[in-house]
């Protein structure tokens, strides 16, 4: 692996002025200069169908490829109904199938829930945590992040309006890239082994 990171930012949700992407976006602005993040885009993936499986989309290719060239994921959602949207759900659908070919599968990841809403969208972090277990993604499990009032985190420039915040955020970045090199290094070192 490089010394940079290819980082997808995965957001839950496709609304023009979303909360979450504005902030992965001024995360992508913060990030260590190692932690090269990218804002995908789900707008454009059908409804995952079993069906299709054999046939798949173009847009359904691209996607998978891009997940399997990324170094980690990083997930920004909003709640809806105490769990996670369904595009972000579809998402993960796609990227899992077909049976055996599931490309999420040894991703580091970190999850990062946000709402204008007072609970920090905690249902939806965690409903997100259960999913990322059964499609094998190691998942940060500290620091969290469940952002409440996110209406107000950003400017209309969208920088951090508090250096509280942003302090937050740098810390949480740095330890998301602790834990992918972490995880690199295991993995480096199992294949080492079974030389
Ligand atoms: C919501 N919202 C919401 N908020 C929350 O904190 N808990 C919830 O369970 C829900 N449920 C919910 C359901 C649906 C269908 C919608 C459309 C919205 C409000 C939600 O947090 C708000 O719309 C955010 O602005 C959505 O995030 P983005 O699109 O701004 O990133």
């Amino acid at each position: 692996m490089s010394e940079i990171l290819d980082v997808m930012a995965v957001v839950g949700s496709l609304r023009r002025d979303s909360f979450n992407r504005r902030l992965a976006q001024a995360l992508a602005a913060i990030a260590p200069e190692a932690l090269r993040i990218e804002v995908i885009h789900l707008g454009e993936l059908p409804l995952y169908n079993q069906d299709d499986e054999q046939a798949p989309a173009r847009v359904t290719t691209l996607f998978r490829d891009r997940v399997r060239h990324a170094d980690a994921v990083l997930f920004v959602t909003p709640e809806y109904n105490r769990s996670i949207p369904g595009v972000l759900k579809n998402a993960i659908d796609i990227g899992s199938r077909p049976y055996g070919q599931n490309v999420w599968a040894g991703k580091p990841s970190a999850v990062i829930s946000a709402t204008p809403g007072a609970l920090g969208a905690f249902g939806a972090n965690h409903h997100l945590r259960q999913t990322l277990v059964a499609v094998d993604m190691p998942t940060m499990p500290q620091p969290e992040a469940y952002i409440s009032g996110v209406d107000k985190v950003l400017d209309d420039s969208g920088r951090f309006v508090a250096p509280a915040t942003q302090e937050f955020f740098s810390g949480f970045l740095g330890s998301f890239e602790a834990w992918v090199r972490r995880l690199t290094t295991v993995d480096a070192r199992t294949a080492a082994d079974q030389r």
